[in-house]
């Protein structure tokens, strides 16, 4: 297996970001087709197609379609999450800047399926030239009658908004996205069953579908190609269908996104990204900081997909790709890592907001040199008390690469707080680190 490009296939031609280039290339010839079709048979197309969401929790995509009110009553609302922020993931920030088009036409195809009247994009502050490009694929769209009243003559109306996010990690957990876009703190709220589902009651209290970028840009393929052709990628697999980005990064030759049919090994993403460098593989991140590090061994059998991944004790996350060679200090990445997630912490609840922070002040003396005998149970306890015990996700994301890398590396964790030093460097590794 090779690289299958799908969303990226024109991602280096640069009339790609343009009305009259997407067009060249076969754009805007599904949103008519799904304007034709009953709603719920768009629906069903996404469902037989198996999306999954691809921000990471790799939640089916038709249960989201399906679940949000077929009897409008109100406002329905659409998000697409833009805000990219876990560590190691770079691929919406291609899809925004590249392939504009891909997300305004999916998203629109979405709206109609759910009688959406507006959707707003929160792009991740950092992103200028993503949210650029989109801005002129929004004014284009709009010029053309693809956007706003009366969409190519149908009597559908739909709006899509650029809303600019801060740079708060937390802002791109659903539910603290949803109350930065009303104005609000960027903080969390209660979830389901302590709380509706965002399709029943998201921003504003309206029915809301939110999906990552990536899971959009999917939505002109399934309508355009059937969803027995998208269902086809990747059926080797349990349960994970069409393609997926990964942005593969750290001791690699050649370091980008990467889009992979599910069911490719994940060695041979490492050779389309031009295999390690500086060494031999030591250890891999699949899927973004907050999921757990596996051994170059578990990387020669791994296979890309939802399911698959869980058998070496990963995940295929956010698509955010890290490769660590031998010379890598593992301890100082539970370090770096943690000190990540301290940092972007909200301070709603107690374990988060001072578990993080031990976890940090634990890593630091360790690699500091000062590390005491029973660090590493500390550090373990500490780690579990967040694990499970957060108000939202972001606390199971700070304890789980920590977590991990007690386990996969333990005589490295152990070699330092005997010796003072790291294991692979010889030296302790936050000398200079205020
Ligand atoms: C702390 C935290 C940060 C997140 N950041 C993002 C993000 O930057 N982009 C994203 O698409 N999903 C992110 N998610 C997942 C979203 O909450 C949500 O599940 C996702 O946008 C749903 O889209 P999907 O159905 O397409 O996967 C984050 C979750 C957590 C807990
Ligand atoms: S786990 Fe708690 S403190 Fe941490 S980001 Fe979520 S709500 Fe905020």
């Amino acid at each position: 297996m090779a690289e299958y490009k799908l969303l990226l296939e024109h991602t280096n031609d640069p009339l790609f970001k343009t009305l009259a280039g997407y067009k060249s290339k076969g754009g805007y010839t599904a949103l008519p087709k799904a304007l034709e079709m009953e709603r719920s048979a768009i629906i069903d197309s996404v469902k037989a197609a198996g999306l999954r969401g691809r921000g990471g929790a790799g939640a089916p995509a038709a249960l989201k379609w399906g679940g949000m009110p077929k009897e409008k009553k109100t406002e329905h609302y659409l998000i697409c999450n833009a805000d990219e922020g876990e560590p190691g993931t770079f691929k919406d920030k291609q899809l925004l800047e590249t392939c504009p088009f891909e997300l305004v036409e999916g998203m629109t195809i979405a709206g109609y399926a759910v009688q959406g009247d507006v959707g707003y994009v929160y792009i991740r502050g950092e992103y200028m030239d993503g949210a650029k490009a989109l801005r002129n694929a929004l004014d284009e769209a709009y010029a053309n009658n693809l956007l706003g009243k009366n969409i190519l003559g149908t009597g559908f109306n739909f709006d899509i908004q650029i809303h600019m996010g801060a740079g708060s990690y937390e802002c791109g957990e659903e539910t603290a996205l949803m109350s930065s876009l009303m104005g609000e703190r960027g903080m969390p709220r209660l979830k389901f069953p302590h709380a509706p589902f965002p399709v029943i009651s998201g921003v504003f209290d309206k029915p809301t579908l939110i999906h990552n970028v990536e899971s959009y840009c999917n939505a002109p393929y399934i309508v355009n190609n059937g969803a027995e052709w998208f269902a086809s990628l990747g059926a080797s697999t349990k349960n994970s269908r069409g393609t997926k980005i990964f942005s593969v990064s750290g001791h690699v030759n050649k370091p980008g996104n990467y889009e992979i049919e599910f069911g490719t090994p994940l060695r041979e993403l490492l050779e389309l990204a031009g295999g390690v460098r500086g060494g031999k593989l030591k250890a891999c991140i699949p899927g973004g900081s907050s999921v757990p590090v596996i051994l170059a061994a578990d990387v020669e059998r791994a296979i890309i997909g939802y399911e698959e991944m869980g058998e070496v004790k990963s995940m295929v996350g956010s698509g955010g790709c890290m490769f660590f060679n031998e010379h890598t200090d593992m301890v100082k990445f539970a370090w770096r890592s943690a000190l990540f997630y301290a940092n972007e912490s909200c301070g709603k609840c107690t374990p988060c907001r001072e578990g993080t922070k031990w976890m940090v002040q634990i890593l630091e003396r360790i690699c500091k040199g000062g590390g005491q005998p029973g660090d590493l149970d500390l550090l373990k306890q500490v780690a579990n008390q967040i694990d499970g015990r957060s108000f939202c996700p972001l606390g199971d994301a700070a304890a789980w690469p920590v977590l991990a890398a007690l386990r996969v590396f333990p005589e490295e964790f152990e070699y330092y707080i005997e010796n003072g030093v790291s294991m692979v460097t010889s030296k302790p590794s936050l000398v200079g680190v205020p």
